[in-house]
Formats: structure tokens, sequence, C-alpha cells
């Protein structure tokens, strides 16, 4: 039997919140059965709430038209302009035409295309970051990829930035919303970004898979829409159905940017890899554009979610914790709460609640490095508000021993 096949698929690793996930599972029903409380969830990154009406009701016509014939690839005109005005209105991104977007299964599948844009190329991006992103985008398109650690605080140190953008690179991978940080950037630091990117020609990958999910008073601001930057066409702009309206199985998101080189190479990607999102998905995507108030109280939901745990968190001695601004998970840092001899464990803490019935994301997921080593991700899109509540009261359990 063959044993080797081509290296970069070797070295892809499944994300570990699959594998932690799995374990939770098995775990959960004996810990329940003992203890006579909940396994909570805290690791992934899915909705609990219901796909809205109006999306199943045309999906579910689509199917009764018998739209399953082999799908436009890229999009339906009509929904690329329905893409293009949304753009438009929500991310206020301008210039843009139907022929500059290409709809994809999930973000996942634009931004696979978009690191493959690049394919043995230089990229960067801030860590923490997204787990998919080192397990499974960059060894497979061999990418030489360098990790710019955010600050403690979350505040990006611009001269390490500036040294690496001047050093060569091919593209830099922005994620804004944050995961897992919870971090929503601001505009002075996206005009930076866009600014230093521009000057060094460094294409940026703007992953926004969280764009509506924003808390308080915070605006998400798309960085191709800064003013500043109309003329910077080397920006890719990911945003993703799956989150905004709990359409996570869909799979659906898409990739758009003003350069058209890059705009028909990723449509020419997605053809050769999957011919086009399924067809009778596609009307719901429309229907699914036109709800606003209904994302709102989602967001304020999730906002609800986001107070309780993240007030709960702050109560607990010696724990470090920033109030998320946007997306779906809080990253607290434990090194405070940390025995001398687990300093080095980066599975400490996840153990350590696992053991009590909780299951987080270990904060080494997120980097290549140690950085994030005695840090946690906690995911509140999935958790109901009561069980948050025995979470956290069980958390100020366990660390006040
Ligand atoms: C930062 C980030 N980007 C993109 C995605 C892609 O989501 P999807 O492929 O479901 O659109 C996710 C999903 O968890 C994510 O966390």
């Amino acid at each position: 039997m063959r044993t080797n096949f081509n290296p970069h698929l070797h070295k892809i690793e499944i994300s570990p919140i699959v594998t932690i996930s799995e374990r939770a599972k098995t775990i959960a029903p004996e810990y329940e059965e003992k203890s006579g409380r909940h396994f909570i969830y805290f690791q992934r990154g899915e909705i609990d709430l219901p796909v809205f009406p109006e999306v199943r009701d045309e999906t579910i016509k689509a199917l009764q038209e018998g739209k399953t014939k082999y799908p436009i690839s890229g999009g339906t005109e009509d929904l690329r302009e329905a893409l293009v005005q949304k753009l438009q209105e929500y991310n206020k991104i301008t210039g843009l035409s139907a022929d500059n977007v290409v709809l994809t299964y999930g973000g996942q599948e634009a931004l696979q295309m978009a690191f493959e844009l690049f394919r043995g190329g230089r990229g960067a991006g801030f860590t923490p970051i997204w787990t998919v992103v080192l397990e499974s985008f960059v060894p497979y398109s061999g990418i030489h990829f360098t990790e710019v650690p955010l600050r403690e605080d979350f505040s990006i140190d611009f001269v390490s930035l500036e040294n690496l953008l001047a050093s060569g690179l091919d593209f830099f991978y922005l994620n804004n919303p944050h995961n897992p940080t919870g971090k929503v950037f601001t505009s002075e630091e996206l005009l930076k970004i866009g600014e230093l990117c521009q000057k060094n020609k460094v294409f940026v990958i703007s992953d926004e898979a969280y764009e509506y999910i924003v808390f308080d008073d915070k605006k998400h601001i798309s960085l191709a829409s800064l003013p500043e930057l109309t003329g910077f066409k080397d920006i890719v702009t990911i945003p993703s159905f799956s989150k905004t309206y709990s359409m996570t199985g869909f799979r659906a998101g898409y990739a758009a940017t003003k350069n058209g080189i890059a705009s028909d190479l990723l449509k020419k990607a997605q053809y050769t890899q999957t011919a086009g999102v399924v067809s009778f998905i596609q009307p719901a995507l429309k229907a699914a554009l036109k709800l606003k108030d209904q994302i709102q109280e989602r967001v304020a939901e999730f906002q609800k979610r986001r107070d309780l745990l993240y007030d709960g968190l702050k109560r607990i001695d010696n724990l470090e914790v920033h109030r998320p601004e946007g997306a779906i998970y809080v990253f607290p840092n434990f090194a405070r709460l940390f025995p001398a001899s687990q300093k080095k464990n980066g599975n400490y803490i996840y153990e350590r609640l696992l053991q009590n019935g909780i299951c987080v994301v270990p904060g080494q997921s997120f980097a290549g490095t140690d950085l994030f080593n005695t840090f946690a991700r906690l995911s509140f899109s999935a958790t109901p508000l009561e069980l948050i509540k025995e979470a956290v009261e069980r958390m100020e359990e366990i660390f006040s021993d």
C-alpha cells in the first residue's frame, strides 16, 4: 500500500477543536451520571439558534421547484448582484461589480482559495489565530507563515508589524472581529495596517466571518471601506453566512475583491474544486440578505451571553479577562492560576476544567508558539444562559480552592 502522497496534505491537521469535541462527548454521560451536574460545552464556534424561517422556506421552495441541477459556479448573477449591494450598504465597500464576487462553500473555502493564490509564498497574521489557518490553509498551500503576536491586552505591536511587512511578504491575513480574542479592530488600527500593506505591496486577506456580531456601541469596519484605501485593490474581503444567520451547515460564504485578476483566479479555483455552491440554497441566501432586525435580535442574545460569561469570569480572583467586543468568544488568561509545576503544560486549564465538566479550547491551539499557553477560549454562541451561569459558578468554586 502506498503511504506517501502529496506532502502538503500529510501536513494538514484536523482542528484540535474537533478532537476536543469528540473527547467531550464521550466523557459527558459519565460525568453527568456521577456528579448529577450538567456537562457544559464551550469549545465549538457553533450557533445553537435555529435557521431563520425565511431561509428554511426558501430552501424548501427551491427544492420543490426542482432547482437541483448543476449550479452556476461562483454564484448566480442575481445573487452576486445582491451581494454587491450588501457589501455597499453594510460594509460600505464601493466600486465592486458582480464579477468581483465569488460564492463559496463557507468562508472556509474562500479563505483556503485566497491562501492558494499565494501557494509556496510568504504570509503573516496576528496570533492568537483561528486554528484552521495554521493547521489547514498554511500547510495545504505550502505557505511560509510568520506569526505576529498581539500583546497581552490584544493591542498591536506596530513596530514589529511594520518591519515584517517591509520584509517582502506576499499577503497578510487579518481577521476582524477576531477569533479567539473578541477584539474588534478600530478604524485607526485598520488604517495603519492597510496603509502599511499598501506601501509594501502586501495583499490583504480580510476574514470578516463575524462582521455582524459586534457588541455595545462597537461598529464593524471593513478594511476595504476606508476612504484612504479606496485605490488599494489588493484586499479580498471574506464574509460568511454561517454565524450571522445561524447557517453553519449550509456552507455559504463569499470573496470580494477589486483586484480583477484575483477574482478571476478565485472563480477558476472554485470551479475546479466544487463547480459551484449547491443550487437550491442560492435563493435562500438572497432571502437571508434581506433580514436586518432579525440579525440584531440574535446579536442581542449573544450580547446577553457575553455579559453573563464575562461578568462571571471577572469575579474569579487572579483571572485576567478582556471584555469581547465582537465575535462569539472570550479568551481569558489563567496564568496566575497555574501552579508552578504546571507552567509549561498548555493543557493544564483544559484538563482541569474538563474533569469538572466544562469543555474549553486550550490557548496553545491558537498559535505555533507557547505565548498563549495559559489562555483558553470559551465560545458563548451555543451555550444557553442558564448553563453559562452554572459554568461560571462552578469555575469560581474550582479556582477558589
Ligand atoms: C475566524 C473565522 N473565519 C472563518 C470561519 C469560516 O466559517 P464558515 O466556513 O462556516 O463560513 C470561521 C469559522 O469558525 C472562523 O472562526
